[in-house]
């Protein structure tokens, strides 16, 4: 079992193939953090505790005049709230009295093989091969009756640990769950980086490094989003970590809207780490009888640095996260019309593109915003989901029916959750939206954010979207959502409830993203937030994709899928050639380098076809080829980052290693030059290290060691240009 109790010294130990994780019961039935870190023998690390005479730490009561004992100092597993330690807390609760305090302790706790459930929540998953053991753990308080069911789900081969707290209103009148965090980890010590992935509308996900000071760290999201501005991924690391060595630990949310991670460093250097849903704008009215389930996060640790921090994540996700078929799928080439036309299109100058397309080797056309209601611009029409026959003639079906004649797979564009003002679904339900009594909405982007906390709204949601899926051959669906919320107020939930409405937003969004993809298993869903807004594991668990950024420069782009490659797999990010300049950065940068960057990650394209010469056609024809030749190992393999964005070498480089390390593509993009370069050498990772290697293209013939460690010469390159390499291992 992964997962043991040991009576006599109180400890919970987990165990996965490389580490370990330990808890203790404390005299008072307090529950202690003690480890998370690399695999240790069993023993009771409850020594690393030494009492002392805290000033102004308090005591709890039944500590009687020990001085030492204090919650204030002594690294909890959830903390208590209000009854002394003053850190950033687990929970808030406002008991039925109005006190606001928990202060719980163990009464109990279970272990059992297979995964705790998650009541409408995205989770990660056990499949067949996987060896899953679950403990949980109840705190009590003795006063309110609060209860907090701590759940740990060991997958033990993976190395991964998932956690969350399910809140139980034990007592006989109702509470308020201000805060709840769906894990806390206390470490005792304070010498640790902070790296998060912060960003902005079409610049997402930039990796930020901070060493950890006194006072409390923060990344956050209050839009209803997890956002473009920060991503509910973060790890802590040791000061000397990097790619390839040193201790670091992941934590990652499996949330798409409001999240908070805080990192404190406490008075005594020591380290607390929270995360869960955001407590702005929260609030969860709980009667006597009723359970909160919090979200989960799943943790991970390597000693190895983050390269094979990310490759536990990217085996997890791959695996036990994305539920759809196409997980394991090719994905077909997608051709998408919105850098191409906008919203000015009809059903002649979208064939034409999509002809052209065929010749180019794409094999799916994505008709993007425009193609319902009255939308001609992006101020109207959203909500009327029926066809707009100014622009596509003779209907849906027989448009798909004309792509599909022309050898192509078809996918449409929607934005379920908005409604536009100038559109007859916000005419005939304006209760609809969120909006604020007597206040008139604010808007973005025009547009207005459904009430999905309504189960109507849900039910209108999912019956129009089937029609439409279900009238004509739609095969890939981009799912987008382009703003973020304001004025969350509903008028369908009473006084208590309004706290509730930013999660049940979310909770009605799963809802509907289950009836809609679990309905059309076949149908390849790809998410999207203008761009990256929304890229997270939630996310992932219904959209094996997600359309990445609306930047598509090819050189901004290699920061945006550095950053996105720490904690999500690569067949998971959407990445499209579009043309130059760029409409973006009005950057120029090769066709080539255009592909080559795309190849990172999902390939497709985003362009009018029918402007593009035979010669660049045939470029899209080769590119396409090379990426389905690498698809095995760009898709399933292991991901090395090369470099970091803005490295004194002056390019940004990448690889994927097959899982059996007999095959890697190398990728390099200059980003900088300089006159008289001195000569640089590319080290490759992951091979393996006595095993002989051919570099497609050049005979001669290297040991893996050989390319690790002396590296490969970068050829002489201009600025923006790009180089590929095959790397494939010899036969014995
Ligand atoms: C968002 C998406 C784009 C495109 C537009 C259409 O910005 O990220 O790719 O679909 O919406 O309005």
């Amino acid at each position: 079992m992964a997962v043991r109790y040991f009576e006599e010294t109180k400890t919970f130990i987990l165990e996965t193939k490389q580490t370990t994780y330990q808890m203790k019961m404390d005299q008072y039935g307090y529950l202690l953090h003690l480890y998370y870190g690399e695999k240790i023998k069993d023993q009771d690390l409850g020594y690393l505790i030494q009492p002392k005479d805290r000033g102004f730490s308090p005591n709890p009561h039944e500590a009687g005049n020990d001085r030492t004992y204090s919650l204030d100092v002594l690294p909890q597993e959830f903390s208590s709230d209000g009854c002394g330690d003053y850190r950033k807390s687990s929970i808030e609760i406002k008991n039925g009295d109005g006190s606001t305090s928990f202060l719980g302790k163990v009464v109990g706790h279970r272990i059992y093989s297979g995964k705790y459930e998650l009541n409408g929540l995205p989770g990660v998953f056990q499949t067949e091969k996987d060896t899953v053991d679950t403990l949980e753990i109840c705190l009590q308080d003795q006063a309110s009756k609060v209860m907090v069911i701590l759940c740990y789900s060991v997958f033990e081969e993976k190395d991964m640990i998932t956690r969350t707290v399910r809140v139980k209103n034990n007592g006989s009148k109702p509470i308020y769950i201000n805060r709840i965090m769906s894990m806390m980890m206390d470490f005792m010590d304070a010498e640790f980086d902070f790296i998060h992935f912060n960003g902005r509308h079409t610049m997402e996900r930039n990796m930020t490094r901070t060493p950890i000071s006194s006072g409390v760290q923060s990344i956050e999201s209050s839009r209803g989003a997890s956002s473009h501005q920060h991503n509910p991924f973060v790890i802590m690391c040791r000061p000397t970590a990097d790619e390839d060595q040193g201790d670091c630990y992941g934590f990652s949310f499996v949330y798409s809207g409001n999240f908070l991670c805080e990192i404190e460093k406490d008075q005594f250097d020591q380290t607390r780490v929270v995360f869960g849903i955001n407590p702005r704008g929260f609030s969860y009215y709980l009667q006597p009888g009723e359970s909160f389930d919090a979200p989960e996060v799943v943790l991970s640790y390597s000693d190895q640095g983050f390269s094979k921090l990310s490759h536990q994540y990217h085996d997890l996700y791959r695996e036990n996260l994305c539920r759809s078929s196409y997980t394991h799928k090719e994905r077909p080439i997608v051709i998408n019309s919105w850098e191409a036309t906008y919203f000015d299109f009809d059903d002649k100058k979208l064939l034409n593109i999509a002809k052209e397309a065929v010749d180019m080797g794409v094999e799916l056309f994505v008709l993007d915003d425009g193609w319902f209601g009255k939308r001609d611009s992006d101020d109207s029409g959203l909500g009327d989901w029926s066809v707009n026959t100014d622009k596509l003639k003779n209907g849906l079906d027989d448009f798909v029916q004309k792509i599909n004649n022309l050898g192509l797979k078809f996918g449409l564009w929607m934005e379920p959750e908005m409604v536009s003002e100038d559109s007859d679904l916000y005419r005939s339900h304006p209760e609809w939206c969120l909006k604020i009594k007597d206040r008139k909405p604010t808007r973005g982007r025009y547009q207005l954010v459904l009430d999905l906390s309504r189960k109507d709204v849900c039910d209108y949601l999912i019956n129009s979207i089937n029609s439409i899926l279900d009238g004509a051959n739609i095969e890939y669906v981009k799912w987008d959502m382009n703003r973020n919320m304001t004025d969350v107020w509903s008028s369908y939930h009473g006084y208590e409830h309004q706290g509730e409405i930013f999660h049940r937003y979310i909770l009605g969004l799963y809802y509907i993203l289950d009836q809609v993809i679990l309905t059309h298993p076949d149908i390849l869903f790809c998410g999207c937030a203008g761009g990256g807004g929304r890229f997270d594991p939630g996310m992932l668990y219904y959209h094996p994709e997600i359309w990445c950024s609306d930047n598509t420069d090819a050189i901004n782009r290699l920061n945006i899928q550095y950053g996105t490659s720490f904690g999500y797999p690569i067949n998971t990010i959407e990445s499209h050639v579009s043309v130059c300049p760029n409409h973006q950065t009005a950057r120029t940068t090769p066709l080539n380098t255009r592909g080559v960057v795309a190849m990172d990650g999902i390939l497709g394209y985003e362009l009018d076809s029918t402007k593009l010469s035979k010669e660049q056609k045939q470029q899209c024809r080769e590119q396409i080829d090379i990426y389905k030749k690498y698809y095995h190992i760009i898709a399933y393999g292991d991901y090395y980052r090369l470099t970091k964005p803005y490295d004194a070498c002056g390019y940004m480089a990448w690889q994927h290693v097959s899982k059996d390390r007999k095959e890697a593509v190398a990728s390099l993009v200059k980003t900088e030059v300089e006159s008289n370069e001195p000569q640089k050498y590319l080290k490759l990772k992951g091979l393996e290290a006595d095993c002989f290697y051919k570099i497609l293209g050049n005979d001669g013939v290297y040991s893996g060691k050989v390319l690790m460690k002396a590296g490969i010469p970068v050829p002489v390159m201009e600025q923006y240009e790009a180089w590929q390499c095959h790397i494939v291992a010899l036969e014995v």
